[in-house]
């Protein structure tokens, strides 16, 4: 980790005001990179807003003897976005990493729940993640470089009471980073998720003291500085907290091939053979034709459901798909 380092580098840090943001936001400006500060301040449920917040985080940095510049937009205001992308370009004419880590909550169960404060939570973490990659993607794509951390959550993996709006946003940033992983890859735009766990304004009142002191924002940054490095994978979600990151695996059963039932003796013999080469066929092709769609580790996985593989690759049997003929179509 010692080695990281972001000389020449230019990123851009949403929500970088207080809390996780700010945090990544200083550890990039130590380790050199040029930062613009992206926070639109206010409370935790979005209302209000300043530049107070990116200025001071600004000044933090200036103190250290780095550089940055303060942007007090809203990542959901097209206009603003643009402004801190040209601001970036102008004054370092590039952009290399992107944390889109600006978040608000309104918590309601369901059932309580108005529209509104589903579509606002929504507009900030999913839209105001696509808006700033949006604007930064082309220029990444020129510089054939790019790192991008989206700010997922375990509300999202696993759900949460009262977060309906949070984890459906933050389970499709995910969907989001799929997608940018596989389309990015050809210009060395590598893009992944961070899933934190820290004590900020967000969980403050969530836990009590002692164990807010273990969760300090700091002891997440180092899992998005690495997400952020040139060594960076894609498509990686980790989860970090308490000064210990682990990878979350998305988990499948062994599937089964369908097996003829009408037919016996011969004829079904030869159905259930041919399915089985179909099925093996299509694994080899599948595995030929993009590796990184199946990682190592993945292959290994035997249980279903989203999980945490708690930092260790499991051995298990290699899973199979039922449609492994279509994907390999
Ligand atoms: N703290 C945790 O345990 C935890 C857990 C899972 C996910 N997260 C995620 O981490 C991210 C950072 O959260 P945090 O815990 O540091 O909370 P925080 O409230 O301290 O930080 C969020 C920052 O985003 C800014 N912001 C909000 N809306 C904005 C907008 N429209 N435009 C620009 N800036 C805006 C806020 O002003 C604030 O400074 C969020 O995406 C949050 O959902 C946090």
């Amino acid at each position: 980790m010692a080695d990281i380092r972001f000389d020449g580098k230019v990123a851009i840090v949403t929500g970088a005001g207080g809390g996780l943001g700010r945090q990544h936001a200083l550890e990039l400006a130590r380790r050199g990179a040029k930062v613009v500060v992206n926070d639109l301040g206010g409370s935790m449920d979005g209302s209000g807003g300043g530049s107070d917040a990116a200025n001071k985080v600004v000044e933090e940095i200036k103190a250290l003897g780095g550089e940055a510049i303060a942007n007090g937009s809203s990542v959901t205001d097209d206009a603003g976005v643009a402004r801190m992308v040209k601001d970036a370009m102008d004054a370092w004419g590039r952009i290399d990493i992107l944390i889109a880590n600006a978040g608000i909550l309104r918590d309601k169960t369901f059932a309580k729940m108005e529209f509104g404060d589903f579509q606002v939570v929504v507009d900030v973490h999913l839209f105001g993640t696509v808006k700033p990659a949006k604007a930064v993607w082309e220029i990444m794509r020129e510089q054939n470089y790019g790192r991008i951390v989206v700010t997922t959550s375990s509300s999202g993996l696993y759900g949460n009471f009262g977060q309906s709006n949070y984890g459906a946003a933050k389970l499709g940033l995910i969907g989001f980073m799929n997608t940018l992983k596989l389309e990015g890859q050809k210009n060395n735009i590598h893009v992944n998720a961070i899933a934190p766990v820290a004590a900020t304004r967000m969980t403050e009142s969530l836990m009590p003291p002692a164990v807010l002191e273990q969760l300090k924002p700091e002891y997440v940054t180092p899992g998005v500085v690495f997400l952020c490095s040139e060594e960076a994978p894609t498509g990686a979600i980790l989860t970090a907290g308490a000064g210990g990151v682990c990878a979350v695996a998305d988990r499948r059963d062994r599937g089964r091939l369908p097996r003829p039932r009408r037919h016996r003796g011969r004829r079904a013999r030869q159905l259930g053979e041919d399915h089985r080469r179909d099925g093996r066929q299509g694994l080899r092709q599948w595995r030929r034709a993009d590796p990184e769609v199946l990682p190592q580790d993945a292959g290994r996985l035997s249980r279903s459901s989203p999980g945490n593989d708690g930092g260790r690759s499991r051995r298990g049997r290699p899973f199979l798909f039922c449609n492994l003929k279509a994907l390999a179509e």
